[in-house]
């Protein structure tokens, strides 16, 4: 490994910077953005899956219409991937998230260990909520970069459309939880 990055150095001495770097960095670069992709739309197709379950354990009504609101946000964050492959020239392919499944599986234990119709369980599935958002905002925001980076203009667009729509999610989940639920759930 050290050898070949060596050689590397050496060998892009004589050219430009900027080429050097474009040289250098785009093949294993767009590679690891592809592999990223993959993940990330292993993760929302999961999601799709999971957000009706967190949606259906919800008591208070403004927690179900967010959830499901939320839900056909994500519909649309799985067609947007698709269609950052298609601009990529690539086929649209999932990759196990092992990130995803693990969070999901953590929201699918805070339901099992709370009792149903209680603000104690919302708030867990807030939390749960949450966390997946913030994987989804770290995910997003990073692959916005690289694609700026390698140049994917319309890619990285599409990417930071998806990004915000994360951080609005997550901003109205501690709206929701500010507002009455934990409030609610501490006198229970
Ligand atoms: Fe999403
Ligand atoms: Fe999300």
């Amino acid at each position: 490994m050290a050898k070949s990055a060596k050689k590397t150095t050496s060998k892009n001495d004589s050219q430009s910077s900027e080429e050097t770097l474009t040289m250098q960095k785009d093949p294993k670069l767009q590679e690891l953005f592809v592999e990223e992709l993959k993940d990330i739309y292993w993760a929302e197709k999961h999601l799709v899956k999971t957000l009706p379950k967190m949606q259906k354990a919800a008591s208070t009504s403004e927690l179900k219409q967010a959830l499901t609101d939320h839900l056909e946000a994500t519909k649309q964050h799985v067609s947007r991937l698709e269609q950052v492959f298609e601009l990529m020239g690539k086929k649209a392919q999932g990759k196990k998230c092992e990130a995803m499944e693990g969070l999901a599986k953590e929201g699918q234990g805070l339901i099992d260990d709370t009792e149903s119709g209680t603000a104690t369980r919302d708030v867990g599935i807030i939390l749960a909520s949450q966390k997946v958002e913030h994987y989804e905002i770290a995910t997003y925001g990073g692959l916005t970069q690289l694609a700026k980076t390698l140049g994917f203009v319309e890619v990285a667009e599409i990417l930071a459309t998806t990004l915000k729509e994360e951080k609005n999610a997550d901003e109205l989940l501690t709206i929701i939880a500010e507002k009455s639920i934990n409030y609610q759930a501490a006198g229970e």
